[in-house]
């Protein structure tokens, strides 16, 4: 059976890929930062007949990491997908106002954690199957894109592009370093899609796709990774994001 680890997994993309992977047989621990108030997590985990457990994780947090790590202690992990991410916080930085703190937070949520996990995890993807290691990224962490005037909500965005560029970065050299361990990994950009992240899950919503339309996209993706495209950078479509 197939083990599945995701991260953020209690609202948005984390837990659409959770519940959609958990409908396909696999086995899913699902992090959140808080189990007691993850209500869709906790009637998936109850309609899973022990294939889904929930495992309390705070990206942010290294002791929070580390604990996760003697949960699953030499559990291998198929498929490691760090989903868990922030808009930037504030989400308006732009060329003439950076607030630092901010900034930094946004960088170790987006940028940091997923290299941290992936290293404190690493012998449980390398005793997997599969040992597939995923990042959700963002096409605004493209450094090639023209992202228009300081009147753009996209130009305005500094500290999560850098971060989901730095993400990128971080993930492209997992790809090159632990190649010869055969950990595959995979950097995609989900689209965008209506969740709290892009405040709008409703009808109206200028998001273009839903939660569950991106995950599938992103599992095909995931399941198509090999040696040959592994640490590049397409979406959930398989269209291919420049650097
Ligand atoms: N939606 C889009 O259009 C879009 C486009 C491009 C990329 N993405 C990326 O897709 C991923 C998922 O986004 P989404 O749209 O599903 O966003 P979302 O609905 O806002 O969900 C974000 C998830 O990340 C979790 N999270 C945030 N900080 C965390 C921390 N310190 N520790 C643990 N979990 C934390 C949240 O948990 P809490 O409930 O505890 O806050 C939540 O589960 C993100 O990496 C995002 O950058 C999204």
């Amino acid at each position: 059976m197939t083990t599945v680890l995701v991260t953020g997994a209690n609202r948005g993309l984390g837990l659409a890929l959770a519940q959609l992977y958990a409908a396909d047989g696999a086995e899913v621990i699902v992090c959140c930062r808080d189990p007691e108030t993850a209500g869709a997590l906790k009637q998936l985990a109850a309609s899973s007949e022990g294939r889904v457990r929930i495992v309390p994780l705070d990206v942010a947090d290294e002791a929070s990491i580390a604990s996760l790590k003697r949960a699953l202690g030499d559990q291998p992990i198929d498929i490691l997908i760090n989903n868990a991410g922030i808009n930037g916080t504030p989400k308006a930085q732009s060329a003439d106002r950076i607030d630092a703190e901010g900034w930094i937070t946004t960088m170790r949520v987006n940028a940091l954690s997923p290299v941290l996990i992936a290293q404190v995890l690493r012998d449980n993807l390398r005793r997997s199957s599969e040992k597939k290691l995923v990042a959700i990224s963002s096409d605004l962490g493209s450094t090639g894109v023209d992202y228009g005037s300081t009147s753009s909500v996209r130009s305005e965005r500094y500290a999560y592009r850098a971060s989901k560029a730095a993400l990128n970065n971080g993930m492209r050299g997992l790809a090159r370093d632990w190649a010869a361990d055969g950990v595959l990994v995979g950097i995609l950009n989900p689209g965008f899609v209506r969740t709290d992240m892009t405040g709008a899950r409703g009808a109206a919503s200028p998001a273009s796709i839903s939660a569950e339309e991106s995950a599938r996209g992103l599992i095909r993706r995931i399941a198509e990774l090999t040696a040959a495209n592994s640490g590049a950078f397409p979406d959930y479509l398989g269209e291919t994001i420049s650097w």
